[in-house]
């Protein structure tokens, strides 16, 4: 049974639209499959380790082939942990709402300490950069506070879908599908609640598949 890794990116808790849009969909997926292996992960409470100086000098050091201090590689081992536990997964659900066009800088944080070569990617010159975390399926509930059509000028605004998605394909995952609410704010709670029952209806069809 495939072990699948749920990524909270709000801190709303149940007032966020993209977590109870994401927990639809957890919800239909575990009543698809009973017994399934379901890891809730909220990046606004986890201990996600720095990613500062000792962590960025081991990181460098390993890159180039140079010894790690003591204190190096003890930063080093809070970040191999947490890519061990989200390689361990083969699903992925995220929760992501729109900050500043962006996604919330607790999430960019995760990634940052997740996107590392030779654990989540490579680079060879011959072959430029491969992903290493291959074979995996992905579902994220997107929500922003405004509305971002494709073909309009606002979707040249978001920063967090072509983001999440092109930083998830670097690390090597292609099965990728989402849900946007929006806007959940900007036409006021009546249309926020209408697009988030659709979108939570939309999701739940989309987890019997997943
Ligand atoms: C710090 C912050 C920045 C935000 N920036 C944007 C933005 O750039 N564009 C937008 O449409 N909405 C923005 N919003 C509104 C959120 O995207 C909206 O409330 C969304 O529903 C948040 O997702 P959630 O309900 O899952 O927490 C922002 C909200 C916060 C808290």
């Amino acid at each position: 049974m495939s072990k699948l890794l749920y990524i909270q990116a709000s801190p709303r808790a149940d007032r966020s639209y993209s977590r109870k849009v994401a927990d639809s969909f957890v919800e239909a997926y575990r009543e698809k499959h009973r017994g399934a292996e379901i890891l809730t992960v909220d990046i606004f409470k986890k201990d996600l380790p720095p990613f500062d100086g000792e962590a960025l000098n081991a990181k460098y050091r390993i890159l180039h082939g140079e010894k790690l201090t003591e204190a190096e590689r003890k930063s080093w081992r809070a970040v191999e942990a947490l890519i061990a536990e989200f390689t361990a997964a083969e699903k992925y659900v995220f929760a992501v709402p729109m900050w500043n066009f962006g996604i919330p800088y607790r999430l960019k944080q995760y990634l940052d300490i997740l996107v590392q070569p030779t654990y989540t990617f490579s680079y060879t010159p011959e072959e430029g950069y491969k992903g290493l975390v291959t074979d995996r399926s992905v579902f994220v509930a997107y929500a922003r506070g405004g509305a971002y059509p494709a073909g309009t000028d606002a979707a040249g605004y978001d920063f967090q879908k072509p983001y999440l998605e092109t930083i998830l394909g670097f690390m090597g995952m292609s099965d990728i599908h989402s849900v946007v609410v929006e806007p959940t704010l900007q036409e006021g709670p009546d249309t926020g609640k209408v697009k988030r029952d659709e979108a939570i209806a939309k999701a739940r069809e989309m987890a019997v598949r997943f």
